[in-house]
């Protein structure tokens, strides 16, 4: 395998609190190796544009504690053909890159993988999304500030809610993942969560209002996954009313606010080692591989075998709050 001399960063899919930070971990590491680093504005789009610019030590100053990402992210589906792909190639040739790193979600992971398979282009992802819902890390960049922020949000509404003795129906991201869900429902001290992996009846739900009414609560906090399986927050605050009307409902979607804000320091330090081991990683002869947080050590998982696998839940907390929850 020829030496690496020229590394490329790009943020990719949904932005999360902590990108920066990567950003500016590999950056630094790749220089501190010796090593050219470039930064691609807009992921795989702006790879398919030209859109690069090289960037120094002093380009990432200050901005280890903002939310966003400096380098822009997009979905894009130009990337998904062949001709996309080969326009990307070959501007990483024009601008002679040996090695891509990608910070973002399973769909960059994905990217990368076919991308290394057709152009033998060494590649490494680090996981960033506030999803938390990819094998082969207990955590991703993003998650710990983006559930912080939605604790944060259930604990203002929890005060409203007890003032008025009232019922909240708090929607909270995750499309397709519950892990957003259940651990700001377990630390706001909510009745019920409900999340993509699993069906929740509304029957259920009313009768475990019912029975926290009769045992002297007063008032009630619902979280719900946005890709719910029993619906949206909207839907199920108007199907639970129909045979619930001891509590006035009230519902609160928390939308993309989730996504910004300053990333905590937990989502630092993971991103600060994910950026190092990703470079260090390239530089060492490893490729194909998404880096990941396995208790408490940071570790290298291929492509082909995370891609087999299915994401999971944190069934424990989801077990521990229904205990919790009477
Ligand atoms: O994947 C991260 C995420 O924030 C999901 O929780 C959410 O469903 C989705 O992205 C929203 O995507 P967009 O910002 O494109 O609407």
């Amino acid at each position: 395998m020829s030496e690496i001399k020229t590394i490329a960063v790009f943020t990719s899919g949904g932005d999360a609190p902590g990108m920066n930070a990567a950003i500016r971990a590999v950056v630094r590491a790749g220089i501190y190796y010796g090593k050219k680093v470039y930064g691609i504005y807009r992921g795989y789009d702006g790879m398919i544009q030209g859109e690069f610019e090289e960037l120094g030590a002093r380009s990432v100053s200050h901005i280890i504690q903002r939310g966003g990402t400096i380098l822009k992210s997009a979905r894009s589906a130009e990337f998904r053909t062949k001709e996309g792909r080969k326009k990307a190639y070959d501007n990483l040739k024009k601008f002679n890159i040996d090695a891509l790193i990608a910070i973002g979600g399973d769909g960059s992971f994905r990217g990368l993988n076919i991308f290394d398979q057709e152009y033998d282009m060494p590649s490494i992802c680090i996981p960033g999304t506030i999803d938390n819902d990819l094998p082969g890390t207990d955590y991703t960049i993003g998650y710990d500030t983006a559930t912080n922020t939605a604790v944060d949000a259930i604990d203002k509404i929890r005060d409203t809610a007890l003032s008025h003795h009232r019922l909240f129906f708090i929607e909270v991201m995750g499309r397709d993942s519950g892990q957003i869900a259940i651990n700001s429902g377990l630390a706001g001290g909510s009745v019920a969560i409900l999340i993509p992996e699993e069906k929740t009846s509304i029957d259920e739900l009313v009768f475990k209002l019912h029975q926290t009414a009769k045992s002297d609560k007063k008032s009630s906090l619902v979280i719900i996954a946005e890709g719910g399986k029993s619906g949206s927050a909207m839907d199920i605050a108007k199907q639970v009313t129909e045979k619930f009307s001891y509590f006035d409902a009230k519902v609160t979607i928390l939308g993309h606010l989730q996504r910004g804000g300053k990333p905590t320091y937990f989502d630092r330090v993971l991103a600060s080692k994910f950026g190092v081991a990703a470079v260090e990683g390239l530089l060492n002869g490893v490729r194909d591989v998404m880096t990941g947080i396995q208790g408490n050590k940071i570790v290298y998982n291929s492509f082909d075998v995370i891609s087999k696998l299915k994401p999971d839940i944190d069934h424990e907390s989801y077990r521990i709050s229904k205990i919790l929850s009477i």
